[in-house]
């Protein structure tokens, strides 16, 4: 199978390298670069010469940030051409279209690499779903994020000190404002919660993030054996759902508080299956060109599942109700909606804890 990458960054590069070093039966025929960038005979700056190249099967979507990259995946769909994107600010930004848009042509869009790198999670919601009603989802998907908290937990260290050293380490972006601020994580939650239950989920929903985080708030946790990480918190019953994406409280014991450095730990619960844990490396190069590859070999093998989200979905805010913790020490009970809107009115932290 002949394919065409679109950016040449750290994922695209790690493709090109696990390609050549395990073909696989798929060879990379064009790489789209910026201008002035091509070199080489694989390299071209012009998108049309591969969406025109009937030998080009598919298109691995592996730019950074949400345009071009949507418009190039859209026009890809629409030229017949099976698309796997890495690139979840970009699937997220307009998720059930792009979707519809892949089913009105014909072809696929995967996107196994998008949420939680090289951990089989939207794989493994799709496999459940041909069965059992996901019930709830919850997960640390953001691996800057937990390598500041376990830091904090571990080490006492404070917020500021942590995520220099991150930064110094490349774990973090020299802007992290979409690690540390949930937005990354809501758009893994956009996307793994629409499949996990079958629909197009509201765009708008609850996002606090950790910028106000301090050693002081963490040590407040600590003492009550208690602990943060910044996850995604989703619940369904039928077609209700709610879902957010906060600094969750967690018992000191949990699998989640204890998830060290970068890596991720996601979980859902099936009607049927119950609870399942699903726990790796989350981001990285090779990890998650291995999770694009994996879905190079389902459409080589036309063995992908397709995705429909057909059914219609009500956000019902009062399915994630608990208790929100504030930067000054007090506490109350509310929605995650509530109390989030309340942090955010006051310019201040919340924390929040709930049964999941
Ligand atoms: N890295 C990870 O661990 C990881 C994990 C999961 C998902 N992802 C997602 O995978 C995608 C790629 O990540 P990455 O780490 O490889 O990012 P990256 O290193 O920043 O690479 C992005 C690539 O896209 C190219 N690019 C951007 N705009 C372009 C344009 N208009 N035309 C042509 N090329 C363009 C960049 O070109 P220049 O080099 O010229 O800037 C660069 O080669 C992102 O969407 C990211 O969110 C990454």
């Amino acid at each position: 199978m002949k394919i065409a990458l679109l950016g040449y960054g750290t994922v695209g590069k790690s493709v090109e390298a696990l390609l050549a070093a395990h073909p696989a039966g798929i060879e990379i025929k064009k790489i789209l670069r910026r201008a002035g960038k091509a070199r080489g005979p694989l390299m071209t700056e012009d998108l049309e010469e591969i969406l025109q190249d009937p030998e080009i099967e598919a298109v691995v979507e592996v730019l950074s940030g949400t345009e071009p990259a949507c418009s190039y995946i859209r026009r890809a769909l629409s030229a017949g051409k099976h698309v796997v994107s890495a690139n979840k600010a970009a699937l997220a930004s307009d998720f059930p279209a792009l979707l519809a848009l892949a089913e009105e042509h014909g072809v696929s869009l995967l996107f196994e690499a998008s949420c939680g790198g090289g951990i089989p999670w939207l794989e493994s919601i799709k496999k459940a779903v041909l069965f059992d009603e996901i019930t709830s989802l919850k997960g640390i998907l953001n691996g800057t994020s937990n390598y500041i908290l376990d830091s904090m937990d571990r080490f006492g260290l404070d917020f500021a000190e942590v995520l220099k050293k991150a930064q110094e380490l490349g774990y973090a972006e020299a802007d992290p404002t979409a690690d540390i601020g949930g937005f990354d994580v809501y758009n893994k939650a956009l996307i793994s919660c629409s499949l996990a239950y079958g629909g197009p989920i509201e765009t708008e929903f609850p996002v606090c993030g950790m910028e106000q985080l301090n050693k002081e708030i963490l040590d407040r946790f600590h003492q009550e054996g208690k602990s943060l990480r910044l996850m995604m918190l989703s619940r369904r019953e039928g077609s209700r759902y709610a879902v957010g994406v906060v600094p969750a409280v967690l018992p000191g014991g949990s699998i989640e508080a204890n998830v060290r450095e970068n890596y991720n730990c996601a979980s859902f619960t099936g009607s049927v299956v119950g609870e399942l844990k699903f726990y790796g490396q989350g981001a990285g190069g090779d990890p998650t060109a291995d999770a694009v590859i994996q879905d190079l070999i389902q459409l080589r093998d036309h063995t992908q599942r397709p995705v429909r989200l057909s059914k219609k979905l009500i956000y019902d805010e009062n399915l994630l109700t608990g208790t929100g913790y504030f930067a000054d020490g007090s506490r109350r009970e509310g929605t995650l909606a509530q109390l989030a809107a309340a942090a955010k009115e006051a310019g201040t932290f919340l924390a929040f804890e709930c049964a999941l």
